[in-house]
């Protein structure tokens, strides 16, 4: 068994601003030098190959780093530091289990199609606002998506939709270790909280009494934590999770499936007229692009191909590569949405194993509604300017995607088929 030591490794610049624009060069070099591991400076290992991401991810000898993180960061004691710690996926194994089994059962596709006809309603209305001057930023728009989305599905009122999004972009950069960002991302946190207090109080006082089959997500995660005994504080830690967890993931994609589709537009056009078509273009829109490096301690030595992980090594999965791997996806670099899904070759941007996306039916849902209704209102989008891109580590994508189009008319409303 060889040790981290005798390996000659690839140095990852994961934090250079050049890697964020693009990290392709880079893993080619790191898989000239070793087939599944690289190093990134002093912070740890690199995981680059699709196939020992999938195998080593869900290890059990692998522990999320959230709370490691806050240490870390001194935020021991504060709005976002307590939350970050107790949040479900840093909780200790059994207590993640208790928690994750209590809801995962009935995040299904089932329920996710239940929500779409509000998630129609929401994305329309967004579009009215947006699409009507023949020019916009793409980046901007899609940052507004996911959470009026989220308000929709909890059935909040949208005027506080503004400033609870600047709190969201505030705290998805804490992961860009800059402490300085700290005072703003503490004042969002708060925020949130009290939003989602606030939110949880006005239902439980006007229950909907709706059925099962008709139920929001919030009658839902209010009825099944009740039922399973959620305290109030995991309940509201928990819905303030989802608002962090599915905000910049689903903007990033989205915007990045946008600026995809600028090359492609005959797989745009199609997007307007085929509903079906969508969820297809969604899901190799996911193997193409995605905005996630997840990271992990190992908390017990891991042999690994005749590789010896020590305790307390970090590592990162940059799952948003993954699907480009050319040893496991050789016609990897062309976008092709009828490309067969084949078990073995799936794309991974929601994880793997026990911490493997709880909204990831909600994503699709919301991404496929979206790229649908998008591609009827904005007719042949063109680049109307140079994006920028954010650092590759934590949540990757690009920053801004000026664009220019032909308003279009919506050619179906809210009753498309689930
Ligand atoms: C395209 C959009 C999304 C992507 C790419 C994505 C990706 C991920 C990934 C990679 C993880 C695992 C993180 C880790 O193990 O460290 C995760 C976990 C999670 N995501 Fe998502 N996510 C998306 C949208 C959403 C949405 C919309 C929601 C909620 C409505 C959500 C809720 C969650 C939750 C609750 C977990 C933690 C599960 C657990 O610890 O058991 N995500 N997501």
């Amino acid at each position: 068994m060889q040790t981290l030591d005798e390996l000659d490794l690839y140095h990852m610049p994961m934090s250079d601003p050049a890697m964020g624009e693009n990290p392709w060069p880079h893993f080619e070099k790191a898989r000239e030098k070793h087939p599944w591991l690289a190093v990134w400076d002093e912070y740890g290992y690199v995981i680059h190959s699709y196939s020992a991401m999938r195998e080593l991810f869900p290890r059990e000898e692998l522990r999320p780093p959230y709370a490691d993180v806050v240490k870390e960061l001194g935020q021991e004691g504060t709005p976002w530091g307590r939350f970050t710690e107790e949040q479900m996926i840093a909780l200790p194994p059994r207590e993640h289990r208790l928690l994750r089994d209590t809801f995962a059962a009935k995040f299904t596709p089932r329920f996710a199609n239940q929500l779409r006809p509000m998630m129609r309603a929401t994305i329309s209305k967004l579009l009215d606002e947006w699409a009507t001057s023949g020019k916009m930023d793409f980046e901007a728009f899609a940052s507004h998506f996911p959470i009026s989305v989220m308000f929709g599905l909890v059935g909040a009122p949208h005027e506080g939709i503004g400033l609870l999004r600047d709190d969201l972009e505030a705290i998805g950069l804490a992961y860009s270790f800059q402490l300085e960002r700290f005072p703003r991302i503490q004042e969002g946190m708060v925020r949130i909280e009290e939003f989602v207090e606030d939110t949880i109080a006005e239902r439980r006082a006007n229950p909907t009494n709706r059925s099962e089959d008709e139920e929001d997500l919030l009658d839902l995660l209010i009825r099944v934590g009740d039922e399973g005994n959620i305290s109030h504080q995991q309940l509201k830690d928990l819905i303030s999770f989802f608002f962090i967890a599915g905000y910049d993931t689903s903007k990033n994609v989205l915007t990045y499936t946008m600026y995809t589709l600028l090359d492609h537009p005959d797989i745009y056009k199609r997007c307007a007229e085929d509903y079906e078509y969508c969820k297809k273009v969604i899901e190799e829109a996911l193997r193409w692009f995605n905005p996630g490096t997840v990271t992990r301690y190992v908390d017990k030595d891991v042999e690994f191909r005749g590789v010896l992980l020590p305790k307390d090594t970090m590592l990162f999965f940059p799952l948003s590569v993954s699907g480009r791997d050319p040893v496991t996806f050789p016609d990897g670099q062309t976008f092709d949405p009828d490309r067969p899904i084949e078990p073995e070759r799936r794309q991974i941007a929601f994880a793997l194993g026990p911490h493997m996306c709880l909204g990831q039916y909600i994503a699709r849902a919301q991404l496929q509604e979206a790229i649908h209704q998008i591609a009827q209102r904005i007719r042949d989008p063109k680049l109307a300017g140079e994006p920028a891109w954010r650092p590759f580590p934590g949540t990757w994508g690009l920053i801004g995607l000026p664009i220019e189009f032909t308003p279009g008319e919506a050619v179906v409303k809210e009753t498309e088929p689930a």
